[in-house]
């Protein structure tokens, strides 16, 4: 049987994304318990890491020991894939060892043909287009603060790209609606965008997207593989800060959330982040939950 990819969110189905969503509340209550079960003794977890990471790695190596298995964290520094060796070699290698594959890279397409080619399970941990293990932790986060998002509102204001994405499809499978503020030149693909007109409106003004909304998300400005247009994002997103003048639009009670890593005082002031509002250190300990949830659903 085909391994059974986490590439993009829609790779599971909205029933797939409830159930997961509850028990990954199941495991993190768990997890306070102390209770330890450990069905993947004996079994390999393999990070191929092309970007850096704190969290996402951090959180897959810590789910898998609590699981009671081994991982292997594998930089292209050290890998004969940073020499030169194709992707697909790379694949085919490493998931004849391994259990499972967590994948970090540039290119969505180079990720898909790691996938194609593997045996097992192959989960996106970053691509330039699509970031949904932090989708399932934030959705998480947001249902633990305010119950079923199903109908609810969301505002992502900032750089269209991955983490944005990957709240676009979020919107369509846990049926909420989301309004985009982002720049022109910095906006969500035009496809997706056309694709997802049913639930994701996108603007270039911030108070018209966060007006009434019960979520409000940023990301980074410059995403990684981006430092050289840093000083040109600074200009481009001038406006585009959630302060709390911006937070104000939203709906009393709203949360204010951020994948991190951060930079206070461009995409976020450091009143907002360190505010009442902020569940960011929830949404990144999320992350652990989440991921075992996912991993028992990929590999049963
Ligand atoms: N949010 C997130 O994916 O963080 P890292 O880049 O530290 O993994
Ligand atoms: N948009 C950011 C997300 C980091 C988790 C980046 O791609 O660098």
């Amino acid at each position: 049987m085909a391994a059974r990819h986490f590439l993009t969110l829609t790779d599971l189905t909205p029933a797939e994304l409830a159930t997961l969503m509850a028990r990954a509340a199941e495991l993190k209550a768990a997890h306070r318990r102390g209770e330890r079960a450990t069905p993947y003794a004996g079994k390999v977890l393999a990070m191929l890491f092309e970007k850096s990471s704190t969290r996402t790695r951090a959180s897959f190596e810590a789910a898998w020991t609590h699981l009671g298995g081994h991982t292997m964290f594998l930089s292209p520094r050290d890998i004969q894939l940073g020499r030169g060796e194709t992707v697909e070699d790379s694949a085919r290698v490493l998931s004849r060892m391994v259990d499972v594959l967590v994948v970090r890279t540039f290119s969505h397409e180079r990720l898909e043909l790691f996938a194609a080619h593997s045996a097992v399970p192959v989960i996106n941990a970053l691509t330039d287009r699509f970031h949904p293990c932090q989708l399932l932790a934030d959705i998480l986060t947001w249902i633990e603060r305010h119950g079923d998002v199903r109908g609810r509102s969301a505002a992502f204001v900032g750089d269209g790209n991955n983490v944005c994405q990957s709240w676009m499809e979020a919107a369509r499978l846990f049926g909420f609606n989301l309004r985009v503020a982002a720049p022109a030149g910095y906006q969500p693909e035009a496809a997706l965008q056309a694709a997802y007109t049913d639930c994701v409106q996108v603007l270039d003004d911030p108070p018209a997207a966060v007006a009434g909304a019960d979520a409000v998300i940023t990301d980074v400005w410059a995403s990684m593989g981006q430092e050289d247009e840093a000083a040109a994002r600074v200009q481009a997103f001038a406006g585009f800060q959630v302060n709390a003048p911006l937070l104000a639009q939203a709906a009393p009670g709203a949360i204010f959330m951020h994948c991190l890593p951060a930079h206070r005082g461009e995409e976020v002031s450091a009143d907002v982040i360190d505010g009442p509002q902020s569940v960011v250190w929830d949404e990144a300990e999320n992350r652990l939950h989440a991921q075992k949830a996912l991993l028992e659903l990929l590999l049963g």
